[in-house]
């Protein structure tokens, strides 16, 4: 058949559905899924698709163009099933932030609840670090796992994070890659279809979403972040998975690392009952919306927290994915320090300059494939509302590549600001959807 009989059989011609959008019309059932799947069987060219995504990024989609085109992009893939679980399931996933590790210490500690995570994750890219890239700085640990392993260990242990097979919503790997390089991945029906078409194929049976808001985050401000967690509450809801959303503050680095085998090493701190406080908070907050959603309300986590508990799942989970758990983790070969300019009060800490900083250093990658280094990151040795004297350490940045150390340094420049009294702070859970 040639290229020009083929375009004859199929329904509809990709600049018809590009013009309606532009043209501000909402998109009929039949020219979403055929949209979606054409683009998808490469019929639909990357151009057309770019041009549709900036329509939908400018002129919007309503609630039923959204779930249509969700719908879409998860019957380009395989779903997964986890009924046959003998516990009920329960997933998190959070937008993207600066120093944000939580799924490390919140699968195991749901698991250890009596709730199976089927966690399955993602690389960093940009400033915002992956959960695979953290947990591969464990010696020995593997993300790759078949289904069946993944079903075996959710029997089993209760928890898996691992990466997300190619066979889960295609079209939206395909369409994520294509709005990177084309301006387009801002638009709320797009990162909210692109974000629940994963999870509803993954299967999961409740679904708690944390939403981020601030500096460090894709959403800047409260209203985008509001609409997007109501957009993904909706769309979880309609496909029959128990879904409410957390609007969290990314506008400071949670914890006090940033980079990987820094954050694994933080979390182990938060399963032995200790770490920084806003770490064990969210933690515990997400893990109480994830037993809920799942129905588990006689269970305290901050209790399986402080007991041991999670970390007995959390090592029994990374043993099965062939890490040891007791490894010394890897280090930066070299490290540098800022210190604090003036006496006074940390008033600022800007998530994203300690993001960008971390991922100059090598944390993070600007290409997906690009290898990580394990060691490097940001550590942070004051949080906005601590006092803090001239010349003391404000934060250690670690590399192995001192070629670094400059670029980092430049974006910290204007980061952080010290002053006489401490700036109002925003709470940590903002609100809750759903
Ligand atoms: N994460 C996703 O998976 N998709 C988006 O569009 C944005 C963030």
């Amino acid at each position: 058949m040639t290229e020009r009989q083929r375009e004859m059989t199929e329904k509809f011609a990709p600049t018809d559905v590009v013009i309606a959008k532009r043209d501000g019309h909402e998109l009929t059932d039949d020219q979403i899924d055929w949209v979606v799947d054409a683009y998808t069987r490469g019929v639909v060219a990357p151009e057309q698709m770019s041009a549709l995504a900036m329509a939908i990024l400018l002129n919007g989609m309503n609630r039923r163009e959204t779930a249509r085109w969700t719908a879409a992009m998860i019957a380009t893939g395989e779903r997964m099933d986890f009924s046959s679980l003998s516990r009920p399931t329960a997933d998190k996933h959070s937008t993207g932030g600066v120093g944000d590790k939580i799924t490390l210490p919140l699968a195991p500690l749901v698991a250890a609840c009596g709730v199976a995570v089927p966690q399955l994750s993602g690389r960093g890219l940009g400033h915002t670090g992956g959960t695979l890239d953290k947990l591969e700085a464990i010696p020995g640990w593997r993300a790759a796992l078949s289904n069946d392993e993944i079903m075996t260990q959710l029997e089993d242990l209760g928890a898996v994070i691992c990466a997300a097979g190619s066979g889960l919503a295609p079209a939206d790997k395909k369409l994520y890659a294509l709005r990177d390089v084309t301006g387009t991945v801002e638009a709320i029906p797009l990162i909210a279809s692109s974000i629940m078409s994963k999870k509803i194929a993954e299967g999961t049976g409740a679904l708690v979403l944390d939403v981020k808001v601030g500096s460090g985050a894709f959403m800047k401000n409260e209203r985008d972040a509001r609409e997007l967690a109501e957009t993904m509450v909706a769309l979880g809801t309609d496909a029959g998975v128990r879904t409410v959303a957390l609007l969290t503050d990314m506008s400071v680095p949670l914890g006090l690392t940033a980079g990987n085998a820094l954050e694994v090493r933080e979390s182990v701190e938060v399963l032995a009952g200790g770490g920084p406080a806003d770490v064990v908070e969210l933690t515990v907050a997400l893990a109480r919306e994830m037993l809920a959603g799942a129905g588990v309300t006689d269970v305290d986590p901050a209790e399986a927290l402080a007991d041991g508990r999670a970390m007995d799942a959390w090592k029994a989970m990374i043993r099965a994915q062939d890490g040891d758990p007791d490894a010394p983790l890897p280090t930066a070969r070299e490290t540098e320090v800022v210190t604090a300019d003036a006496d006074g009060v940390l008033t600022s800490l800007d998530a994203y300059a300690v993001g960008v900083a971390a991922w100059r250093l090598g944390a993070g990658r600007s290409r997906p494939g690009e290898s990580v280094q394990a060691g490097a990151g940001v550590e942070l040795h004051a949080k906005p509302g601590d006092t803090v004297r001239a010349g003391q350490p404000l934060l250690t940045l670690h590399t192995d590549t001192p070629e670094r150390f400059e670029r980092a340094h430049q974006a910290l420049e204007g980061g952080w600001s010290i002053g006489e009294t401490a700036a109002e702070t925003t709470p940590l859970v903002i609100d809750r959807i759903g």
